[in-house]
């Protein structure tokens, strides 16, 4: 019950990576504030969680506008008075093109959704935890933030924005009992990215991206998931600005 008494803050928990990082929190004590643009997805990962005996509620949110990401932080505090881990995960992928040919639109969204939306609540919670003198934050970066993906100019971009946001500010409050990290996945099978899918859009595409891989698989969310517990738990109490791959020998 390593989180036992602790209030966990999980965005883009209504799916994927998200959801099955909520569980583990829920599993280890944590009450799991779940929150998502997508309502049904949130509330179904709250009713999963109550199910099993864990603490849990859903706030909607759009982490891509300002007033939402306030509100999320407002309701936390006036509801527990604290935040102790917020694990900022939320994250679309956008639409695949070659840079001369992809769209403003494509890059506004991701751009917003996943480097603006993080920095957004880092700000947030970062305020709370200076006020409480302790916190652990994780944002949900990508193999993408550390190295370059052709035909995903904006996502990548995005999460080397998350990379060095990460980095500077776990500077910034590394004397402030305040540690800040990122995880960066290879491809895990989620409604984000479906091997299934995949491999009806581009027949052996999904054998080749697994064959780039030491392992020679894709990842279990739960392997994201076990990485952002021990990155917020006292374990890693050394542990700040890292921005960790997560990618079975992908970047070595
Ligand atoms: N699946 C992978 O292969 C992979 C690899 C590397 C990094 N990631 C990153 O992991 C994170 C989680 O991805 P996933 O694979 O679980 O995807 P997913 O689509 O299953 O889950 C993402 C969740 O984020 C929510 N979301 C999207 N836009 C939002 C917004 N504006 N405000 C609030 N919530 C929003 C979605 O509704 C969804 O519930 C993302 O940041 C993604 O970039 C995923």
């Amino acid at each position: 019950m390593e989180f036992k008494e602790k209030i966990v803050l999980v965005t883009g928990a209504g799916s994927g990576i998200g959801r099955v990082t909520a569980h583990a929190f829920a599993k280890e004590g944590g009450t799991v504030v779940i929150s998502d643009i997508n309502e049904k997805g949130g509330q179904e990962t709250v009713e999963q969680i109550t199910a099993l005996g864990g603490k849990s509620i859903f706030i909607k949110t759009n982490v891509a506008k300002f007033e939402d990401v306030e509100a999320l932080h407002k309701a936390i505090k006036e509801k527990y008075g604290r935040l102790d881990v917020a694990i900022n995960n939320a994250g679309i992928g956008g639409v695949p093109a070659r840079t001369h040919e992809a769209s403003l639109d494509n890059w506004d969204k991701v751009m917003a959704v996943n480097a603006t939306g993080v920095f957004y609540c880092m700000k947030m919670q970062i305020q709370q935890m200076l006020t409480q003198g302790s916190g652990a934050i994780v944002n949900t970066a990508s193999i993408a933030g550390l190295r370059g993906l052709p035909n995903n100019l904006a996502y990548v971009a995005s999460k080397h924005a998350v990379v060095g946001m990460t980095k500077t500010a776990a500077m910034e409050y590394a004397r402030k009992n305040i540690r800040i990290n990122a995880i960066c996945p290879v491809f895990t099978v989620t409604p984000l990215f479906d091997p299934e899918v995949m491999e009806k859009l581009s027949a052996g595409l999904s054998n080749k991206l697994k064959s780039g891989i030491p392992m020679k698989r894709f990842a279990d969310p739960i392997e994201m998931a076990n990485t952002i517990l021990w990155l917020c738990s006292d374990k890693a109490s050394f542990v700040t600005g890292l921005a960790m791959p997560v990618d079975g020998g992908l970047t070595a």
